[in-house]
């Protein structure tokens, strides 16, 4: 490449960080690894699937498939790549080897888990079930492939209410998010029983923190994670998965906006809805942030950490995703 399209290419690849990093911090901090990536996006035929709460540099700068759990299990189906890097957590990346066996799946760092999917076991589900024989079991999709294999059907927040609804039941077991179906029990008045699993990031947000925004920033926008407390959800204008946060501010345009949710949400919308003001409640993920571009770099560099799933739970397990896919 001549020294004018490298200069044209690095332009390009700046430019949708162009609002939330000087030019001078991103040639410093990520244009190598942004550089390194993209050859060896090539060199080994991979995707990289980014989850919403991925740090711009990683959601803008060099991923090729973007969303919420989802979008992204629905996309790993389909993928034709032979490597599938997942900046997300290590369920996301399960998910992806379940949908797509045949790739090599990578997840950057091993240990980015999530509270939900830690809260709970098989064991822990069988119990559910020998305690409540006959009723349907749906799992969110933030949990292991082993709980997966002990589930009737999945669901992330983006179609709770649609699976649930689906089952023309009075009543499921809805694990492991205590919050998400008790959320869901409100809006459909099916009955939940739940497990006392929790979001370490949506848990901390309180009604009297969202009411105090308001009393700062009179007109403001609420949107909550259907993960938050449902005395939370209560206080806000609206409540949907990290997809459906970024069509409603596409859409209805709001003037200021406050997304109950991880913080990059906001840093990664910013970029896209530059008419909208953002207000930064701040709660990070802990497990969201161990993916970094050098880890992605070493990943591919490597090609590790490789998703494995025990081969007596994978059938069980894909047949519960595949089962909400196809609702
Ligand atoms: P969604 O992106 O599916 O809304 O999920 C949020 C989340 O916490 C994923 O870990
Ligand atoms: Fe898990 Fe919450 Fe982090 Fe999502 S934001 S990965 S639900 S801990």
């Amino acid at each position: 490449m001549d020294i004018q399209s490298a200069e044209l290419s690095r332009d390009s690849l700046y430019a949708p960080l162009s609002r939330l990093i000087r030019r001078d911090d991103w040639e410093r901090l990520y244009a190598d690894d942004i550089e390194a990536i993209l050859k060896l996006k090539k060199e080994r035929n991979a995707v990289i699937l980014a989850h919403n709460y991925q740090t711009p540099e990683i959601f803008h700068g060099i991923s090729d498939i973007r969303g919420d759990s989802l979008a992204l299990a629905r996309e790993a189906q389909n993928l034709d790549a032979d490597v599938i890097v997942m900046a997300g957590v290590h369920f996301m990346a399960e998910t992806a080897k379940l949908m797509n066996p045949t790739k090599t799946v990578l997840i950057p760092d091993e240990m980015a888990g999530c509270s939900l999917a830690e809260s709970i076991t098989a064991e822990n589900v069988r119990e559910m079930k020998r305690r409540y024989p006959g009723v349907p079991v749906v799992t969110y999709v933030n949990s292991t492939a082993e709980v997966k294999s002990e589930t009737d059907v999945c669901c992330t927040s983006g179609n709770a209410k649609k699976v649930v609804e689906s089952l023309g039941v009075p009543r499921v077991i809805m694990i492991p998010d205590e919050f998400l179906a008790r959320n869901i029990q409100n809006e459909t008045g099916i009955e939940m029983l739940t497990w006392p699993g929790h979001c370490e990031v949506h848990e901390r947000f309180t009604p009297q923190e969202i009411r105090q925004y308001r009393r700062m920033h009179p007109g403001v926008t609420v949107i909550a994670h259907p993960e938050c407390p449902p005395e939370v959800v209560a206080e806000a204008d609206y409540s949907g998965s990290t997809a459906n946060m970024i069509s409603y501010v596409a859409e209805q345009k709001p003037e200021k906006v406050l997304l109950v949710t991880e913080c990059s949400m906001s840093d990664n919308l910013a970029t896209l809805n530059p008419a909208t003001e953002f207000v930064r409640p701040c709660n990070l993920c802990p497990h969201m942030k161990r993916i970094t571009l050098s880890g992605i770099r070493k990943a591919l560099e490597n090609m590790e950490t490789k998703v494995t799933i025990p081969p007596e739970l994978e059938a069980r397990a894909r047949a519960s995703v595949e089962r909400m896919l196809a609702i």
